[in-house]
């Protein structure tokens, strides 16, 4: 539904495979969208600005791993705009080996980038959302923090800590009206699964019920449903988009 006045949203790692088009589902859906991702981003910026032509999205240089940076990028899009009512939490990178060969750096980076950008950025928002009475908060987890993924001792617990955080933030803010949901999407046609060795990936495609990989789009149309205006009773929730892989209730 399109909001009564348009939203601004910030979408970190919106350069990446599923923020590409999670920016895309949210400015249809009426918003403005500045996505937030690293300077250059391997040459991407271009076919971004090809993909999202004719859209109402900007790009912002932005490191998540750099608390001031994040301050900074959430005033410069509240002075431009007025507010930042979306927060799409995107970033994640992946160092995928197993336990008794990850280094230190492996852990880091990627708890860094996929858990503490969330801190970093949440941090800088949630205050100007609470006190405008509005807010969504939207982080992208993974159906591999909801199981484990051999290989994944660092991924998988940067992801199941950020549905920690979630639910913990969507309790301190839940009366000033800004929600805070996870969506936790199974192997989608990303680079970073299709990066993947082959044969690894179509074993994991096997066990998928749907028998396919997911679409950024089917992620991005769950982003704009959690960052409607009327979503306003869905809060602290982890919505699995995974094409049946994991199965819970
Ligand atoms: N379960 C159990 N055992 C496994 C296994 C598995 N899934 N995979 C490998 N093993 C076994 C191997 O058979 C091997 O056994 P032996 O030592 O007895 O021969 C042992 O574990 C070591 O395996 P490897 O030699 O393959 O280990 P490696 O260090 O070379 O590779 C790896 C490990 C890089 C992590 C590789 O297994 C891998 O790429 N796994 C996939 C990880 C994955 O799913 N990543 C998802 C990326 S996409 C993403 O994360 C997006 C999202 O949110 C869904």
């Amino acid at each position: 539904m399109t909001p009564a006045i348009p939203r601004t949203a910030v979408v970190s790692g919106g350069i990446g495979g599923l923020g590409t088009a999670i920016c895309i589902a949210l400015a249809r859906a009426g918003c403005r969208v500045v996505a937030a991702d690293l300077d250059g981003h391997g040459g991407r910026i271009d076919a971004f600005a090809r993909e999202t032509g004719g859209l109402d999205i900007g790009f912002a240089a932005l490191d998540v791993t750099d608390f001031a940076a994040c301050g900074a990028l959430v005033r410069e899009v509240e002075a431009a705009h007025g507010a930042l009512d979306i927060l799409v939490n995107a970033a994640g990178i992946t160092r995928d080996t197993t336990l008794r060969k990850m280094e230190p750096a492996q852990w880091d980076a990627v708890l860094g980038v996929n858990l503490g950008g969330v801190f970093n950025l949440c941090r800088h928002a949630v205050d100007g959302m609470a006190s405008r009475g509005f807010g969504r908060i939207v982080n992208i987890s993974s159906v591999n923090g909801q199981t484990g993924q051999f290989g994944q001792t660092n991924y998988s617990a940067a992801k199941a800590g950020m549905h920690g955080f979630t639910m913990a933030l969507a309790r301190e803010v839940a009366r000033k009206g800004v929600t805070v949901n996870s969506i936790s999407p199974g192997y989608c046609e990303t680079a970073m699964v299709l990066a993947m060795p082959q044969e690894i990936r179509d074993g994991i495609v096997d066990k998928v019920p749907v028998g396919r990989l997911g679409k950024p789009e089917e992620i991005a149309r769950t982003v704009a449903f959690l960052a409607a205006d009327d979503a306003s009773f869905i809060t602290g929730a982890n919505i699995p988009v995974n094409g049946g892989l994991f199965m819970s209730f």
